[in-house]
């Protein structure tokens, strides 16, 4: 293996580990959301004007730019040197197709909203999560991007597992847990603005 695809490997690593980092982060800071307005908007000013957060989110966007270009043309030089046939399946044999369409809909959802969130100007985000989610076409985009994160993770984390030879079943139950604690994380904001 070349000096260079070793790199690439790395930072892809990298660029995965530094966005679930993120998710958590992100899941855990939205949590303020069922402590009230002043709670929410306070912390999100707080932390929107720290020099850490714009560093954040130059990560976030060069990294998933990254990670998406490699993850695309690793599949299309797979795709011309081995042939459909030879192709390693997917955990527990989840069809490619399904896999790449599933992360095709997480990366328009994290476009869609950070646009939404970055964007569009708002003098409270408390208010504008009320507004948002008082949309049904909004509470599906976001079910969706929150369902096709959990099985984008889901799958990531099995495949780490396996690359590191790890089978144990005490494992995998973790995965699930983890993943099911940032889905129940994320889908309790808009479930609390419509319930
Ligand atoms: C119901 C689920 C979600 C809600 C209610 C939500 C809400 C928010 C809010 C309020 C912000 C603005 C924060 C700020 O001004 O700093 C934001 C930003 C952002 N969200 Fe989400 N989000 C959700 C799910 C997700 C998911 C699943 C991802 C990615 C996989 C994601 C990625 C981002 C990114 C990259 C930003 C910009 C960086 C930041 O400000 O943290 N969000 N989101």
């Amino acid at each position: 293996m070349s000096f260079t695809s070793i790199a690439v490997k790395k930072l892809m690593a990298f660029a995965g580990i530094f966005w679930f980092f993120y998710v958590i982060f992100h899941m855990l800071s939205l949590l303020n959301f069922h402590f009230g307005e002043n709670a929410f908007d306070g912390f999100y000013v707080w932390f929107n004007q720290l020099l850490v957060y714009q560093l954040m989110l130059l990560m976030l966007v060069v990294l998933l730019g990254f990670h998406v270009i490699v993850a695309l043309s690793r599949q299309f030089v797979n795709n011309i040197s081995k042939g459909q046939a030879y192709q390693k399946s997917y955990p527990y044999g989840v069809p490619r197709f399904v896999a790449w369409a599933g992360a095709g809909v997480l990366f328009i959802f994290i476009i869609v909203h950070f646009m939404q969130m970055k964007l569009l100007d708002k003098p409270s985000l408390y208010q504008y999560m009320l507004e948002l989610f008082s949309q049904p076409v909004m509470l599906i985009i976001y079910t969706l991007g929150v369902i096709t994160l959990s099985t984008h993770l889901h799958h990531a984390l099995t495949n780490v597992l396996q690359t590191l030879g790890i089978s144990s079943k005490s494992y995998h139950l973790l995965v699930v847990l983890l993943v099911l604690i940032l889905l129940v994380g994320f889908i309790s904001i808009p479930m609390s603005v419509i319930l």
